[in-house]
């Protein structure tokens, strides 16, 4: 690794950039930790570099009453890591965010703020793409997040298959079956990651592990070429019953919906429910989850977080 004596001196953007990142589902099931899938969904991120030591930030829409305005936004604290990684850090920043992805309901949404960050940083570097590629991007938004499976997805979009955790993170994009569509029932309460995640047990049985092994094998055909596998595809014994006391409606939601033929799971650490579906079911899902969640039928989203600079 290079010295900070020996770092390069990195030429800064003046004019600012726009950034659009996907809101993202993780585990689907089976892969927990290592299948992600992007949906159409977004936050916008607009950011400049300033000469001032200074970090203003402004927030519309999602966690805007709740969010931080200074350097401990995750936004600026992985942008700040990124530059970092680069080798050289601006004096300040100004951050627009307009945030549609919902807080702490499993849609990826600290995800979007750390891949959001890393690319903004690096889309405001001369160079920046091959300073830092997305495999160091993706290393550093796995070492932030502490899992690789959301933020793999929020930068390359598509399917991804992500593995080596958090400190050695690597993936794959895989591009899914064109009538791929997701519903996801949204509840109105939040569950923090950290919570669910201090729900799993520390060892799992040998006979779930090799169910979960072959059904996250049998999730890749499925979500690739062979649709009608989801229901199969989509079964896990390792996470979701772990975490039921934290999100019983959601969980009870998933069997309603699988009793009646939906691929139904819970979206990465949850609450949210995701459907994989081929069809218009949105509808009849919606009536099934009932007034306590939001149902929105969102695409898949092929590109993961991509900048676009803007002029004046
Ligand atoms: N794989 C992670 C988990 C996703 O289930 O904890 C968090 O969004």
């Amino acid at each position: 690794m290079a010295s900070k004596n020996s770092a390069p001196v990195l030429t800064f953007k003046a004019a600012p950039v726009r950034v659009r990142v996907p809101a993202t589902s993780a585990n689907l099931g089976p892969g927990f930790d290592t299948a992600g899938l992007a949906l159409d969904l977004y936050d916008e991120i607009i950011a400049q570099i300033l000469d001032e030591p200074t970090i203003e930030i402004d927030i519309a829409g999602e966690g805007a009453d709740e969010l931080p305005r200074d350097g401990k936004h995750l936004i600026a604290k992985s942008m700040m890591a990124a530059f970092e990684a680069m080798g050289e850090k601006p004096k300040g920043l100004a951050i627009v965010s307009a945030n549609q992805i919902p807080h702490g309901r499993g849609l990826g949404s600290s995800s979007a703020a750390i891949v959001g960050g890393i690319v903004l940083a690096r889309s405001l570097v001369v160079g920046g793409d091959q300073i830092l590629t997305n495999e160091a991007a993706l290393k550093l938004a796995s070492e932030i997040e502490g899992h690789p499976d959301n933020v793999a997805a929020a930068l390359l979009g598509g399917f991804t298959i992500a593995w080596g955790g958090s400190e050695d993170a690597h993936a794959i994009r895989l591009t899914p079956n064109r009538d791929l569509r997701a519903v996801v029932c949204i509840p109105a309460t939040a569950v923090a990651t950290k919570k669910a995640r201090g729900l799993l047990p520390e060892v799992v049985d040998h006979a779930d592990a090799a169910f979960n092994v072959g059904r996250s094998a049998l999730l890749v055909s499925a979500i690739t070429d062979h649709p009608e596998l989801l229901m199969a595809a989509t079964e896990d014994k390792l996470h979701q019953d772990a975490r039921k006391s934290a999100m019983p409606k959601s969980h009870a939601l998933v069997q309603k919906l699988r009793a009646k033929g939906h691929a139904a799971v819970i979206s990465g650490a949850g609450p949210t429910v995701l459907v994989l579906t081929t069809g218009f079911v949105s509808e009849e899902i919606a009536k099934i989850a009932g007034e306590g969640f939001e149902t929105m039928q969102l695409n898949i989203s092929s590109a993961g977080a991509h900048s676009t600079p803007l002029n004046g």
